[in-house]
This record gives structure tokens, C-alpha cells and sequence, in this order.
């Protein structure tokens, strides 16, 4: 009797030791956030300074006035600090926007408010522009766009993988 008892307790320690270790292995597996190159940043800065900050703001704070509404009814040049939200988007898409400019999303075909830059700047200096805004923001906003990230070029969801 006595024996089982022991055995029983052993038994509980061995699997509180087991949960008790996957919960750290969970933990540890957060991939730590890269180092921003500092030579790209200081790029990424420069280019920002001559082609960007004229409608954004010099130091990437936005227009002033930013988000009222101008003239357009649309609001100006906004924010790639952590003030706006440009943390919340993907790379492909900030790639994108800054390669194909941006008109209203709401008037497909309408003028662009935001120029077209895949002309001007080739896909390095891009690169180098989206990873001067990520110097910019905080560790959590920058996991979290890491996380967009990652979710962009994940594989869609099919219905059974999904349930
Ligand atoms: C002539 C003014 C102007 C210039 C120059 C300009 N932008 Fe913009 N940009 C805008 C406007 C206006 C918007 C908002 C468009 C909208 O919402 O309709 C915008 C939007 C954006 C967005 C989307 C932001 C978001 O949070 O969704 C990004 C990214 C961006 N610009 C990056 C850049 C970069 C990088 C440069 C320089 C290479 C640049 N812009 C130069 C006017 C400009």
C-alpha cells in the first residue's frame, strides 16, 4: 500500500516536472525580435529625407494636420512613426504602396495622393526605407508587425484547416 502511494506520488512529480517544462519551451520559442542593420537604417534615413519627408514630415511624423481631412476630404500625408499605422501592415504591403503609390481605396482608377516610387527607387532602397520606419517604432509594435509579416506570406487557410 505504502509502495503504491510513493509510486503514485513519483508519478505526479514526473508529470508536473513534464508540463511544467513544455510551458518553458513555449515560452523560449517567442522569436527574439532581428537587430535592425544600422547601415540600412542610416540608408532607409537619407532616402526618407529626399523623397518622403516633404508630404510626411521630416522626422516621418506626418503632415501637420494629420488625420483632419483636406481639401480632397481625404486626410494628408500620414505618420510612419508609431504615432500612425503603418506598424500595422505587412511588408508586401508597405512594399507596395511605396513601389505603386496609392490613390483613394474607395475611387479605384482616382488620382494617386500618394506618388508612385518604382521608377525613382529600386527594391533595395525600399527595403531600406521600411527598415528605417522599423526603427522607429516600439518592441511591441514591431512584433506585432513582424506577426502581419509572417501571416502574409503564411498559406491560406483551406475550410478543414480552419475548423
Ligand atoms: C506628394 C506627397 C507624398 C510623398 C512625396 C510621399 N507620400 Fe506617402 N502618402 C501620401 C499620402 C497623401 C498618403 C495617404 C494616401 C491615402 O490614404 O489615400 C500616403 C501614404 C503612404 C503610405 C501608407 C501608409 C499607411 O499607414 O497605410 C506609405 C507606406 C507611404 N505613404 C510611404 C511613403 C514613402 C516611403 C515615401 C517616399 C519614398 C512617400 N510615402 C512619399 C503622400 C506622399
Amino acid at each position: 500500500m505504502r509502495h503504491k502511494i510513493l509510486w503514485l506520488l513519483l508519478l505526479l512529480i514526473m508529470l508536473l516536472t513534464a508540463c511544467g517544462s513544455r510551458t518553458t519551451a513555449a515560452e523560449s520559442a517567442v522569436p527574439p525580435l532581428p537587430t535592425l542593420d544600422s547601415v540600412q537604417v542610416d540608408r532607409g534615413r537619407a532616402l526618407y529625407a529626399q523623397y518622403c519627408a516633404a508630404c510626411h514630415g521630416a522626422r516621418a511624423e506626418g503632415a501637420s494636420g494629420w488625420p483632419t481631412p483636406v481639401a480632397d476630404g481625404l486626410p494628408p500625408a500620414p505618420p510612419h512613426d508609431d504615432s500612425g499605422h503603418t506598424w500595422h501592415h505587412a511588408d508586401r504591403v508597405l512594399y507596395e504602396t511605396i513601389h505603386m503609390g496609392m490613390g483613394d481605396p474607395l475611387r479605384p482608377g482616382s488620382p494617386l495622393r500618394m506618388p508612385t516610387f518604382g521608377d525613382q527607387l529600386s527594391a533595395d532602397d525600399i527595403h531600406a526605407i521600411i527598415v528605417y520606419f522599423k526603427s522607429l517604432w516600439t518592441e511591441e509594435h514591431r512584433r506585432y508587425q513582424m506577426k502581419e509579416t509572417a501571416k502574409d506570406f503564411a498559406p491560406t487557410p483551406t475550410a478543414s484547416s480552419s475548423r
